[in-house]
Formats: structure tokens, C-alpha cells, sequence
């Protein structure tokens, strides 16, 4: 059995005081919730704020990007260590957003992965097609192609202790989500390209569907038997909502 699993990608989103009212909220809402773990990744600057806050509850957080390098001259950059050591314990890599607006290719994201991992985060990494790619028959290819930059780099046993997220391009912050067949197809490919590889840790591996997941679709679309939990932006910003969301996981 899989544990299900709910993030909340707040990207660049809210200040202290908003943040602090927020995770006070999550943690009300989420004593009184459901079996799935819950995650949230706030920016960079509020993660020990959050990490502090969240002590003695069960939500755990997790960055938003990491450096693909250990440490040194970077400017600007954030190490997998140095997140490791305020307390996180997810790190989301691959983002479409940090794919599209800094360039961020499939092979940094896959060293962003072993970063991670080599500072024992958990990666949650992202994948998924954009408009275009699914309209011209390439959103396997296009998965297939980031999912075994990382299995290059990584290998498969790297995903005994991964998360991935499924997040089209094209519903993500549109309002437009996948519907429930189209999401657990290509969750079944990716279970699939990795079973090919070791059926045991495809078995295990939980894939997080993303893109305009809301309280109003989540349930139905967590209900598909290669969905296993969300990676939540925009409606993950409202508690009454998140909390919503991840009981139906
Ligand atoms: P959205 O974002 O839920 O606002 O569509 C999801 C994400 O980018 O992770």
C-alpha cells in the first residue's frame, strides 16, 4: 500500500505573516484529516519559519529547488545541505516553471535529484508535456525522455525513496486540470517505464498528479489507481481548500 501524499508548491507566494496564519490553519485542519501525508514548500526565506512551526505537527516541508552543487561559488544558489540542515525533508526538482523561465534541463534536474538524495531529501520531481507536445501525440515521449535522464544519472533504486509528480504544462495554474483518464494514463506509463526496470520499486513509488487541482476535482482524480496524492499550487494557498484536497487523498 501506498501512502497518499499531498504538497503545497506555494512558489512565490505570501509573507511571514501570511505564512505564519496559514500553517496555523493547515495544522487545525489537518489533526482533524485523513491517512495521506502532507507536505508543504513555502520560498526559500520562510522555510525555518515554517519548519519551526510546524515541530510538533505531522506536516512536513519540503524547498522548491535546490543547487545541483555541493557548495562553493554559486551565487544566489541554495545547497541540498544547507536545507538538510534547517530541518527539510522534501525538495521538489523539474518544476515545468523552473524548466521553462531558467532553463533548467532534463540533466540538471537529474543532478538536482542525486543532490538531493545525496543529503538523504526526498526529490519530488516533476514531469509533464505542454500543450502543444500532448496535441502532437508526444507526451510519453516527452515523459519518457525526463524520466530516464534521471534514471541515467540515478538509477533506479534512486526511486525507492522518490516522489513524482505528474504536472501537464497546459493545466497548471489554468484552471483547466486533466481529467482522471488522461492522468491515470500517463501515471500508468511512468509506473510502467520504471517497472520495466524493477517492478518492486514501481510498486512503491508514489506519483502525485498536478495542475489546477482543487478541492472540486481532487477526489476523483486521487481515486485512479496509479494516483497517489496531488502537488497542489494555487488552491493550496487557501486552507479551508488544502485541507479539503488532501482528505480526499
Ligand atoms: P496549480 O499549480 O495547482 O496552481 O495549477 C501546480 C504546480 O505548479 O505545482
Amino acid at each position: 500500500m501506498r501512502r497518499p501524499l499531498v504538497a503545497g508548491n506555494w512558489k512565490m507566494h505570501g509573507s511571514r505573516a501570511e505564512i505564519a496564519t496559514l500553517l496555523d490553519e493547515l495544522m487545525q485542519v489537518d489533526s482533524a484529516k485523513t491517512t495521506a501525508e502532507t507536505v508543504v514548500c513555502p520560498p526559500f526565506v520562510y522555510l525555518q519559519d515554517a519548519i519551526r512551526r510546524l515541530k510538533e505537527s505531522t506536516i512536513a516541508v519540503g524547498a522548491q529547488s535546490v543547487c545541483a552543487e555541493p557548495i562553493g561559488a554559486f551565487t544566489g544558489e541554495v545547497s541540498a545541505a544547507m536545507l538538510k540542515d534547517i530541518g527539510c525533508r522534501y525538495v521538489i526538482v523539474g518544476h515545468s516553471e523552473r524548466r521553462a523561465l531558467y532553463h533548467e534541463d532534463d540533466h540538471l534536474v537529474a543532478r538536482k535529484f542525486v543532490a538531493a538524495q545525496s543529503q538523504k531529501l526526498t526529490p519530488i520531481l516533476c514531469v509533464g508535456e505542454t500543450l502543444e507536445e500532448r496535441e502532437s501525440g508526444r507526451t510519453e515521449g516527452v515523459v519518457a525522455r525526463q524520466l530516464d535522464a534521471v534514471l541515467t544519472v540515478a538509477s533506479v533504486a534512486a526511486f525507492a525513496d522518490a516522489v513524482i509528480a505528474y504536472e501537464p504544462v497546459w493545466a497548471i495554474g489554468t484552471g483547466k486540470n486533466a481529467t482522471p483518464e488522461q492522468a491515470q494514463a500517463v501515471h500508468a506509463f511512468i509506473r510502467g517505464r520504471i517497472s520495466a526496470r524493477d517492478d518492486k520499486i514501481a510498486g512503491g513509488l508514489r506519483i502525485l498528479y498536478g495542475g489546477s487541482c482543487k478541492a472540486s476535482n481532487a477526489a476523483e482524480i486521487f481515486r485512479m489507481p496509479d494516483v497517489d496524492g496531488g502537488l497542489v499550487g494555487g488552491a493550496s494557498l487557501k486552507s479551508e481548500e488544502f485541507g479539503r484536497i488532501c482528505a480526499s487523498a
